[in-house]
């Protein structure tokens, strides 16, 4: 076969399986059946995954949204993207080989021994320590850059991906968004950029004039459901949650290290209200005015996000003035909550650390470590009091059945990161139980669902999802909230959904095989550019092996098996 034929042979099979491994890749949400889940009634048990991803694909045909019935409310959520950099690759700050450059020392006399052989032992101690040292921290730290450097791109994908298919309005990354806490300035700028840049490229950091302290009086910007400016606006916002890797656990974090991170990705503790307008003025009526309806205890529907930075609830803390402010944040956003009593607001927490919760029921368990001098140093999880700082403080659930709004507290979720695995829970106290029994408790969310725990009265909860890592090596995954509001028992209502991309190994494949085609086809394109030109080159191999004089002197004949060979 000519080499042309052969290139043009193995092209149309390469070809085929390159654009049908792209095509997979770069559309893997469709493929996946990924959506947003649909506003559906709460007794439903099971969500409609088929018509969400019919009412997403409808979306994207016809030009129109109003023939959608998604939720007002459609939440991007991605745990961890945990960008690394300088502190993985063994050689960043280092001569890439040391030892090499030990042995050209000695041996031009530019160290100084006491004798030759004592310079040649050490030579000879150094030649070792290159190969079985420099050259393998090279080979690793070569890796590990292009590793790094795929990895930017392949979280990339899922963000600009998912954002494109499943339409989200907002997106929030739950911490974590770099890989380190104790990284100098200068590579903290660097890996933000990257952040920016490349992996959330057209992302937006929120304004810090939108982010706004709680308070009782809200101007109410940025209504859903309403295709103003101020909405493309919240679709290129990232809300972003601070993790410990971005300015440390308690222990670590100092003023320093949260203006840093402030400054870039938006500040770390602050809420945002969206009010739901209502089209239905017979449902608008009847919502409390202290005059024209006193008894009414229906609120006009409003979404409360509190952005907490859960970094510096637990003691020791090494900074004692933020600890201070992040206290005073969380009873602030109490006391301008609405009360218990009325129905309507729905509160969303997005924070990093998850909840208290014992061994086994998620992979982490219940976790502490502390500095030498106090502080803490590493926790997997919040203490049991400061998650109830969350359960009975911001949601107001109550053990006590005779508690304001009989304990049932008010209407929200808790999405937070940390847990690389992630983690679907349902935190609830049985009011029947006396005195120190009645205790928080913890279950999976699809167990609680299956026995029905959420709708038991005497036994108020709360679900708080621990959104799965969008790292590579937990399969690249993304949480979808949908959340809406139902007029008839006047409570918004959610559900989550799950988007994994795959591992990274699944992009690195499909990127280089699609490198490896168009280098082909680059090489057929050449070829058939010289025999154009009129170079013979479909023909060099043989034609250069009948010139080699050897040969043709020990077969004296020319090859009569292959017909076509010519002199050369
Ligand atoms: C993105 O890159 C540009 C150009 O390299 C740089 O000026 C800018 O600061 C970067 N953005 C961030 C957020 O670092
Ligand atoms: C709803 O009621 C309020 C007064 O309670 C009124 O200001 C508003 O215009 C009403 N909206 C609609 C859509 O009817
Ligand atoms: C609450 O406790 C009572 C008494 O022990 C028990 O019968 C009931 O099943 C419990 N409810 C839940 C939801 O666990």
């Amino acid at each position: 076969m000519s080499p042309v034929a052969l290139l043009r042979n193995a092209l149309r099979v390469l070809v085929p399986l390159a654009v049908a491994s792209t095509f997979y890749l770069y559309l893997y949400p469709v493929f996946m059946g990924c959506a947003f889940p649909l506003p559906q009634s709460l007794d439903r048990n099971e969500s409609d995954s088929g018509a969400a991803f019919q009412d997403t694909l409808r979306q994207h045909v016809s030009r129109s949204s109003s023939s959608s019935s998604a939720a007002p409310f459609r939440l991007l959520a991605l745990g961890d993207p945990q960008l690394e950099g300088d502190t993985s690759i063994p050689n960043y700050y280092g001569e890439p080989f040391p030892h090499l450059a030990d042995v050209i020392r000695h041996l031009s006399f530019r160290t100084s021994h006491p004798s030759l052989r004592k310079r040649l032992q050490q030579t000879f101690h150094d030649l070792v320590d290159f190969y079985f040292d420099d050259i393998p921290h090279t080979v690793e730290s070569i890796r590990k850059r292009i590793d790094l450097f795929g990895n930017d791109f392949y979280l990339a994908h899922i963000y600009r991906t998912l954002k494109w298919w499943s339409k989200p309005t907002h997106v929030s990354v739950l911490g974590d968004l770099l890989g380190s806490q104790w990284i100098q300035d200068p590579e903290f700028e660097r890996r933000s950029s990257r952040f920016w840049n490349r992996s959330f490229k057209g992302g937006e950091r929120v304004p810090d004039e939108v982010a706004a302290y709680p308070s009782d009086e809200y101007g109410l910007a940025g209504l859903l459901g309403v295709q103003d400016s101020d909405a493309a606006a919240w679709q290129r916002r990232i809300i972003n949650v601070a993790g410990n890797h971005d300015v440390g656990y308690a222990g670590d974090l100092t003023v320093e290290r949260l203006e840093r991170f402030e400054r870039v990705f938006g500040k770390a503790a602050y809420e945002l209200r969206f009010e739901l307008p209502l089209s239905n003025p017979a449902a608008n009526a009847t919502i409390f005015h202290p005059e024209k309806n006193p008894d009414s205890v229906r609120l006009a529907p409003e979404l409360r996000i509190v952005n907490v930075n859960d970094m510096n609830l637990d003691t020791p803390a090494a900074e004692q003035s933020l600890q201070d402010k992040t206290y005073g944040f969380i009873n602030d956003v109490i006391n301008t909550a609405s009360a218990v009593e009325y129905k309507g607001h729905f509160t969303l927490v997005l924070t990093h650390i998850p909840l208290y919760k014992p061994e086994g029921i998620c992979v982490d368990a219940p976790y502490f470590s502390f500095h030498e001098g106090g502080g803490v140093r590493e926790q997997n999880q919040l203490s049991a009091d400061a998650s109830r700082g969350f359960l009975e403080g911001i949601f107001g659930l109550n053990g006590d059945p005779n508690a304001p709004g009989s304990g049932r507290g008010r209407r929200g979720v808790i999405l937070n990161g940390h847990d690389h695995e992630g983690c679907d829970t349902y935190h609830y106290i049985n009011q029947t139980l006396e005195g120190d029994e009645r205790q928080w408790q913890v279950t999976r969310w699809p167990a609680a669902q299956s026995s029905r725990l959420p709708t038991q009265s005497g036994a108020p909860g709360l679900r708080e999802i621990t959104v799965r890592a969008m790292m590579g090596q937990y399969g690249g995954n993304a949480g979808l909230l949908s959340v809406w509001f139902d007029e008839d028992s006047w409570e918004w209502n959610f559900d989550f959904a799950t988007c994994p991309l795959g591992r990274q190994y699944f992009w690195w494949a499909v990127h280089v095989f699609d490198l490896i085609v168009v280098v082909v086809m680059l090489s057929l394109g050449i070829l058939k550019a010289c025999l154009a030109a009129g170079l013979d080159v479909d023909k060099w191999p043989r034609s250069y092996a009948s010139a080699l004089p050897r040969k043709d002197i020990l077969e004296k004949k020319p090859n009569v098996r292959n017909g076509h060979i010519k002199k050369g």
